[in-house]
């Protein structure tokens, strides 16, 4: 009798899998039990479903169809097998997006608060029954296990830069596939910039017609003379649009789109140089990096525009939020504009800063009239956090908006802390974390992996401010898919464990074994990888 008191407990928690020991899955869930018995999928086995899960189901009975060649049948009620299960009250203590996954010798269930909590339990259920389409075994099984998941933050991002390049609906859908799979769930869609304007908005066809060609294209690096020689355009319709709304929706990812302003809006200055400030852009840039032009904010025929194009993005998009832009505005042609100064005086303004901030605010108040948020890059706070940018420029007296989402990519820390401080929500995309278009070496995947969204010393009562992070994929250098897979893939994958997992149950070395599946997967489907990651078992 004695003994049992010390051994249950023992065997408890061997079965508990702890901190260091790999489940297979990523992101790494809460908490992760191992029980008795196995299940086994075979062609009798049935998808039970209730009325709110039908569209998990068909989902469900699609994957095991195409990644395991098992076509199951679906019912409403009843029966043992694989049970989708909606359980409002499980919302109270595991959140919008939580979930349990429960196998035993009889069943595999899945319960959730809401159906975006099943999805992400089938995908852990993906995950464990093998992804890789490789070693493909006759019998489908799994070991008995028992978890309970839900995310450190509710903003999961992978953010695609289409102004640069365009790359198209098969390559967003393959990213929105592996997103899902990694329960990312927020798509933020670059979709303008100086180089391209890739959005078809109907009271303004020339932003597509024009703004989506170029005529030729800087390669080899910011300073290069060297040039493509061949022509670059593309952009979606807003049918193609809705398609990809479509497919998000489907993998419970919402798409946050960009529309570029003040600056990095040459693009659409060239389809109609009254935008412009300095106005003379003939054709859409061939060269990248921080061009002059920027709209002129002073002119109510660019507020008339910014509202129409906004209108249609509102009625395009389901998302609440729409991301302005916002970054990187070179204030000289502003400082050298009779024009933009008249307005400034008359608007008692500081600076070009000051400008930017009152700007910004008229955007935010007329998505806010319209039932939307405004996210934009920090610089919106007015802060200096740019080394070219005049010190001089940068008095501000205006308050940006408050409930602006404020996305941080540069600058200090203390910026991040002072926003929270000053009521902003953040979502944290820190450039040397978190930029995909940066190489290995200098954001190898353990480095990618440690990032942490919540600053070092953010006091415990501001933490709930940060909503989030973001990884960012920018284009200016990667015109093919392939090179840009090569980048993305296997980072992205960190990225989603700084998302998703809790921080006590972050670790490196679990991470990095749970991704040899993941490797094998994107191998197998032609995903191309770093060439390190190219081999299997290879040594870091
Ligand atoms: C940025 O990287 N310009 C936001």
């Amino acid at each position: 009798m004695k003994n049992t008191r010390i051994i249950l407990p023992l065997v408890l928690l061997l079965a508990i899998f702890g901190n260091g020991q790999t489940t297979g899955i990523i992101p790494q869930p809460l908490q992760v039990v191992a029980e008795e018995g196995k299940y086994t999928i075979t062609p009798s086995t049935i998808i039970i479903a209730d009325s709110a899960n039908k569209e998990n189901a068909d989902y469900l009975q699609e994957l095991l169809k195409v990644e395991h060649q098992k076509e199951l049948k679906i019912k409403r009620r009843g029966g043992k097998g694989i049970i989708l299960n909606h359980n409002p009250q499980l919302t109270q203590k595991l959140g919008e997006e939580g979930y349990t996954l429960m196998v035993d010798n009889s069943s595999i269930s899945i319960s959730a608060g809401t159906t975006t909590g099943v999805f992400y339990g089938i995908m852990s259920l993906r995950q464990l029954l093998g992804i890789d389409n490789v070693n493909k075994k006759e019998k489908l099984s799994i070991a008995g296990i028992s978890i309970e998941d839900s995310p450190r933050f509710k903003w999961r991002a992978f953010m695609l830069d289409e102004g640069r390049y365009f790359k198209g609906t098969e390559q967003v859908k393959k990213l929105l596939d592996e997103m899902a799979l990694l329960k990312m769930n927020v798509f933020h869609w670059h979709l303008t910039d100086d180089q391209g304007w890739r959005l078809e908005i109907k009271k303004y066809p020339k932003l597509t017609q024009l703004g989506s060609t170029r005529s030729n294209s800087q390669i080899g690096g910011w300073d290069s003379e060297e040039r493509s020689n061949t022509p670059h355009s593309g952009y979606y319709t807003q049918e193609q649009v809705k398609e990809i709304i479509a497919y998000a929706k489907e993998r419970q990812i919402t798409i946050i789109p960009e529309i570029e302003m003040p600056g990095h809006a040459s693009a659409a200055i060239a389809a109609y140089p009254w935008l412009g400030t300095i106005g003379e852009l003939k054709a859409v840039p061939t060269v990248f990096g921080k061009l002059p032009d920027s709209f002129n904010v002073s002119d109510p025929r660019v507020y008339e525009f910014l509202e129409n194009v906004l209108k249609e993005v509102m009625e395009l998009f389901p998302s609440n939020i729409i991301h302005i832009g916002g970054d990187e505005v070179k204030f000289d042609s502003w400082k050298s504009s009779e024009e933009i100064q008249n307005y400034m005086n008359k608007n008692g303004l500081a600076s070009p800063a000051d400008l930017h901030v009152f700007f910004t605010n008229r955007i935010s108040n007329y998505l806010n009239k319209n039932g939307h948020r405004m996210m934009g890059w920090n610089e919106i706070l007015g802060e200096n956090v740019h080394e070219w940018q005049d010190a001089s420029d940068m008095e501000v007296k205006e308050n940006l908006a408050q409930n602006t989402l404020v996305h941080f990519w540069k600058g200090n820390l203390d910026l991040v802390s002072k926003a929270v401080q000053d009521g902003y929500e953040i979502v944290n995309s820190h450039h040397e974390y978190s930029y995909l278009d940066y190489s290995f070496k200098s954001i190898p995947l353990e480095k990618a992996y440690s990032f942490d969204p919540i600053p070092e010393g953010l006091a415990e009562s501001f933490q709930h401010k940060i909503i989030g992070s973001g990884c960012q994929m920018w284009g200016e250098w990667i015109p093919e898919a392939i090179d840009m897979d090569r980048m993305i893939f296997p980072r992205i994958a960190a990225y989603a464990e700084v998302g998703w997992t809790s921080k006590t149950r972050k670790d490196y070395g679990v991470f990095r074994s749970n991704l040899d599946r993941l490797l094998s997967r994107w191998r197998s489907q032609g995903i191309s990888l770093p060439a390190k990651f190219e081999k299997v078992n290879f040594e870091e």
